[in-house]
């Protein structure tokens, strides 16, 4: 079953019209397909079967608990980024000991949280950060197991803003530093030396970034053998992109085969942190037309969805298709998308060619990666509701914010 697919002109999520969807829950609402989530985790697991291997979804790209459970019940573990991930993955049933803890900046309460988790490693991102996970585990009386996340200065050729793996941004430790580092790592006390870890950018579309990266890291992982410092597994990280538009990413098979190629004969076992690659096509935002205003030089189609439910557009210029989810009677213009709030870059897409009238729905593909993940109340805008279709059964899985939520922490003086 195609998880979003046109039945006589009618775009459905599996089984269920996305038009009920909207009728039922208005919009703007968030649509996963279960199926489609469960069919590109095993499409991505397939060429891994008969390896060691553990894909850890990275938990930023959608951190619904809904998600997350679907995941841990296929066998996933976890990348995180902060103490309310790793709170997330343990309220939706993931396993701590399958878990990554990525990200430069961790504080020593999510450093302790951690390891009273047990969590499987940290990808440690600098010496103070090492030095600091020692401290905190010394005081727990716990070993603290741990990879450094290297920088291998590897061109991922994305967008600046999600690009990672070059020299000057702020992740991971210099490739130069490395071994040194990794000397230091193995003479303290309460920290155990597991892996090597990498991670590129994200939302890239060529191999080849992918495998220069591993080479470096394999050359690192023959200088630690020979310093009698043993990997038991290498992290590669995530980053594989997804079709928006017309982007051909590698297939997992692909991408897959060639990384477990360079492995081979090694005896490591290997971690991958995909978030978009799993989750990005399984999802779409569902919103209605609540104004069509033509100009003389633009027409702008006016959507209840914005920036603030649906961001990468605003800050990445990123395209995500934007098409009707019925036939309609009315003529093709070409409009600017754009949500209700009061920003010029509030845009969810330019110069789209839709056949649309006041109170259809539009259907904005693409958005189950950082979608909901990075909305906001940016104009005091409740967050959209989130639903999951199984078939022809729809979840709700987040229900849509009220507007009293968005002020119930906050207090006028007295
Ligand atoms: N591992 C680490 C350490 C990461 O920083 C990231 C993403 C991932 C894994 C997952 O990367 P993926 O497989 O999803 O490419 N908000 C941006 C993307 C930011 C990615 C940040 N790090 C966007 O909407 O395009």
């Amino acid at each position: 079953m195609t998880a979003f697919n046109t039945k006589n002109g009618v775009l459905h999520a599996e089984n269920v019209a996305l038009r009920d969807i909207a009728e039922q829950h208005q919009t703007p609402t968030y649509v996963y397909s279960r199926s489609a989530l469960t069919e590109t985790f095993k499409r991505f697991q397939a060429g891994l079967l008969g390896h060691e291997h553990l894909i850890c979804f990275a938990v930023k790209a959608n951190p619904s608990l809904a998600i997350l459970n679907l995941f841990a019940r296929l066998g996933a573990g976890f990348d995180i980024v902060s103490g309310g991930e790793l709170a997330r993955v343990i309220a939706a049933g993931g396993d701590p000991k399958k878990v990554v803890f990525s990200g430069v900046g961790k504080s020593h309460s999510e450093i302790q949280s951690a390891l009273e988790a047990g969590i499987l490693c940290f990808n440690v991102e600098s010496i103070n950060e090492l030095h600091r996970i020692q401290q905190v585990a010394a005081k727990l009386g716990k070993i603290a197991p741990i990879s450094l996340r290297v920088n291998p200065n590897v061109d991922a050729k994305t967008h600046p803003y999600i690009s990672t793996g070059l020299k000057n941004n702020k992740f991971g430790v210099a490739f130069e530093d490395a071994l040194d580092l990794y000397q230091q790592a193995a003479q303290m006390p309460n920290i155990a030396v597991h892996g090597v870890d990498c991670h590129i950018g994200s939302q890239i579309t060529e191999l080849s970034p992918f495998l220069d990266a591993l080479d470096k890291v394999l050359g690192l992982v023959d200088a630690l053998t020979e310093r009698n410092i043993h990997i038991q597994h290498i992290d590669v990280g995530g980053g594989v992109g997804i079709t928006y538009n017309d982007e051909t990413p590698p297939e997992f098979a692909t991408y897959t085969a060639a990384i477990m190629q360079k492995l081979a004969g090694r005896g490591v076992k290997v971690l991958f942190e995909p978030g978009r690659a799993l989750v990005g096509n399984a999802g779409v935002l569902l919103t209605k037309v609540e104004y069509l205003k033509l100009g003389e030089s633009k027409n702008f189609a006016i959507v209840d969805a914005a920036m603030n439910d649906l961001m990468r557009p605003a800050l990445y210029d990123a395209y995500h298709n934007i098409t009707t989810i019925a036939e309609s009677p009315t003529q093709a213009q070409t409009y600017e998308v754009v949500g209700p709030v009061c920003e010029s870059g509030d845009f969810l897409g330019h110069d789209r060619s839709l056949a649309i009238a006041e109170g259809d729905y539009l259907a904005i593909h693409s958005a189950g990666a950082y979608g909901m993940s990075m909305s906001s109340n940016y104009n005091t805008r409740a967050r959209a509701a989130e639903v999951l279709v199984d078939g022809d059964q729809v979840h709700v899985i987040r229900e849509r914010e009220q507007i009293a939520d968005l002020f119930k922490l906050e207090r006028t003086l007295p």
